[in-house]
């Protein structure tokens, strides 16, 4: 399939990132938390609140299988879907996974933005909770095609980059 797919930590701009992307490209659009919101009918952090996140991973991978069986989309992810390996698998299969980087005071900025990621909100030690989750995450974002760094950039010249970077390779 010909789909491409971000992954990368909270806060690294997927869903922003993966929507302009789709629209330079004309490709379609989804969002698999959004996916996840729009068939439940739940937020996110509701979900976990209600029904904790082992229930969320099991949504998610789902969603992630559906996903996975679409043509001509950008479809970004989840920042923990990486933690599933059929998840990744699945999404391996269903075209080019490019990983989206950024330094602690990026994801930090944007988790501030954001009150429905369940595993940053209400940690008092913010920076902390980032570090030590992306330090237990390390290594499982390397099954990404690409790496695009975020950090200090325009949400347009990185949606160049990741165009450029496509067709210098020609990977897709
Ligand atoms: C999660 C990241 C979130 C969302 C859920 C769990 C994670 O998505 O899927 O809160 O485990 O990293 P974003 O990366 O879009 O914030």
């Amino acid at each position: 399939m010909n789909n491409i797919v971000l992954i990368g930590f909270m806060g690294t701009g997927k869903t922003t990132i993966g929507k302009g992307l789709a629209h330079k490209l004309s490709y379609d659009f989804l969002d698999t938390d959004e996916e996840i919101e729009r068939q439940e009918g739940i937020s996110i952090s509701n979900i976990f609140d209600k029904y904790g996140e082992e229930y969320f991973r099991l949504l998610e991978q789902k969603t992630v299988k559906q996903a996975s069986s679409l043509k001509n989309t950008v479809i970004s992810t989840g920042g923990g879907v990486v933690l599933n390996p059929q998840n990744i698998n699945y999404l391996k299969s269903s075209g080019l996974l490019v990983c989206l980087e950024a330094n602690i005071d990026t994801i930090y900025k944007n988790a501030l933005k954001s009150d429905n990621r369940p595993l940053l909100c209400g940690h008092q030690d913010l920076k902390g909770r980032i570090t030590a989750m992306l330090k237990n995450r390390k290594g499982l974002y390397d099954c990404a095609d690409i790496k695009v760094n975020v950090d200090e950039k325009y949400i347009h010249d990185i949606i160049e980059e990741i165009i450029i970077t496509i067709k210098e390779r020609k990977i897709l």
